[in-house]
């Protein structure tokens, strides 16, 4: 038999790109989706039957009746936000039993690893990254120094009250002595916590093995990446980042699907650029074109309501991050949030210290030095809302998505034009090259 067929989905800017989207049109014949990196920081809005979600933890496959989700090990898991939105699915009409499995190596987020971060947020001194306060990043310190608490050991009362009793003491030390955090009671944390181990036991199993026995079985899977190349601890804008490797590499690590396995990479782009949180962003729009942007696509955080800061699409770091994903195609999402207007900036180049340069810097300082050089495109000044085809777009709109693939050398295959399902335009040679041979238009489905 043949083994299944796999890609990687991942964010090619920083994080927000639309990923939940790609997820659902790929759901139609994949039939397992695989969550590899981060928490409940990231959040994308579905609606269905006229109701919204904002998926967290769950990955998106889970909209989808039949098809398999995995919370991979790569993951940190709040147990308490993951029973919360498995009861509003629940609660929604999912079918969750049976198509829900989490990794019994992903590590758990506990209430002091919130404590630690709002406290080193706030602290003076301290760098303010501006992150979700989620915790994400005190969790993969502690996985990192070999003193996190795992899924397993979760489920196993004596090890986790142990753990609960140490790690308290030692962070109500720490958080009292840096931060002046009020301390926390470990007995009620043990309660909490041991009651929801055992609403998550059902869920939990070995995910590497189900994930390369289901593509051993011919299986296709999709590995849902999380935030965005920019965001990811190695080769995002250090140390404005999150702390999980978001990148198509951590695909492998997150999940324990080996390389050999990972067939295409799909990268997802906006058609400009956005950024939640503190760090660089060369193409950043602060005056009310930058406004306009915001207001016209709705950017504003899914889980923390932040809104959003946008720019001009960046086209030295989307050529980086196909360099760093091996990015073969990409998504253009959002389209439409450009329908009005008559010239589209894009960045085509950075200076730096007045020199051309290919090179993304490695540090956040560096960053500030680049002088983004732009190419005016014509704008297409036409609403694209109701095109269902790549030939129904107008000129311009054809030739943004042509210079995307020339400058970036992946091809489109995908492009959004608004937030229903239905709105989005496929590329034939993409879906084909992805085996989707049954793919119909999502308008075509029921
Ligand atoms: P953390 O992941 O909560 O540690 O936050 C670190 C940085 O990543 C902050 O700038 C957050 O705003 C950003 N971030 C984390 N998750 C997401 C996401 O899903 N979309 C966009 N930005 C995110």
């Amino acid at each position: 038999m043949n083994r299944g067929r796999t890609a990687v989905i991942v964010g090619a800017q920083w994080g927000d790109e639309g990923k939940g989207k790609i997820v659902d049109v790929l759901t139609q014949t994949f039939s397992v989706v695989a969550r590899y990196a981060g928490g409940h920081n990231a959040g994308h809005t579905v609606i269905i039957n006229g109701k919204k979600f904002i998926l967290q933890l769950v990955p998106g496959g889970i909209l989808r009746p039949g098809c398999i989700s995995v919370i991979g090990n790569g993951v940190v898991l709040d147990p308490l936000a993951f029973l919360k939105e498995v009861a509003s699915l629940r609660d929604a009409g999912v079918q969750i039993d049976g198509n829900l499995f989490i990794s019994n190596r992903a590590q758990v987020i506990l209430p002091y690893h919130r404590m630690m971060e709002l406290g080193a947020e706030n602290a003076p001194g301290r760098v303010k990254i501006g992150t979700t306060s989620r915790g994400i990043g005190p969790a993969y310190e502690d996985k990192m120094g070999r003193r996190g608490l795992r899924v397993a050991d979760l489920l196993d009362t004596a090890l986790l009250r142990t753990h609960i009793e140490n790690a308290c003491r030692e962070k109500n030390m720490i958080g009292h002595a840096l931060f002046n955090s009020d301390p926390l009671d470990a007995d009620k944390m043990f309660k909490e916590y041991s009651d929801a181990a055992q609403k998550i036991a059902p869920f939990v199993c070995d995910t590497a093995l189900l994930l390369n026995q289901a593509i051993a079985e011919g299986k296709s899977v999709v590995f849902e990446g999380a935030q965005g190349t920019m965001l990811d601890i190695d080769h995002g804008t250090y140390p404005f980042v999150t702390s999980s490797s978001a990148t198509s590499g951590g695909a492998v690590t997150g999940t324990g699907v080996p390389p050999t396995s990972i067939d295409t990479v799909i990268g997802i782009t906006k058609a400009y650029c956005t950024r939640v949180g503190g760090g660089p962003f060369p193409s950043e729009l602060l005056d009310e074109q930058g406004e306009d942007l915001r207001k016209r696509g709705n950017e504003f955080g899914a889980v923390t309501g932040r809104p959003r800061r946008t720019g001009w699409l960046d086209l030295p770091l989307l050529r980086y991050a196909g360099m760093i994903n091996g990015i073969s195609w990409l998504v253009v999402t959002k389209l439409d949030v450009l329908d009005h207007l008559t010239e589209i900036p894009v960045c085509v180049g950075y200076k730096i210290d007045g020199k051309a340069t290919a090179e993304v810097p490695a540090q956040a300082c560096g960053y500030e030095k680049i002088e983004c050089l732009y190419r005016k495109m014509p704008g297409w000044a036409t609403p694209t809302q109701d095109v269902r085809t790549l030939e129904g777009l107008p000129k311009p709109a054809r030739e943004y998505l042509t210079f995307i693939e020339k400058e970036t050398g992946a091809r489109v295959g995908m492009i959004s034009t608004g937030p229903d399902r239905e709105q989005t335009i496929l590329v034939p040679e993409f879906v084909s090259q992805l085996g989707l041979k049954e793919i119909k238009s999502p308008a075509a489905r029921a």
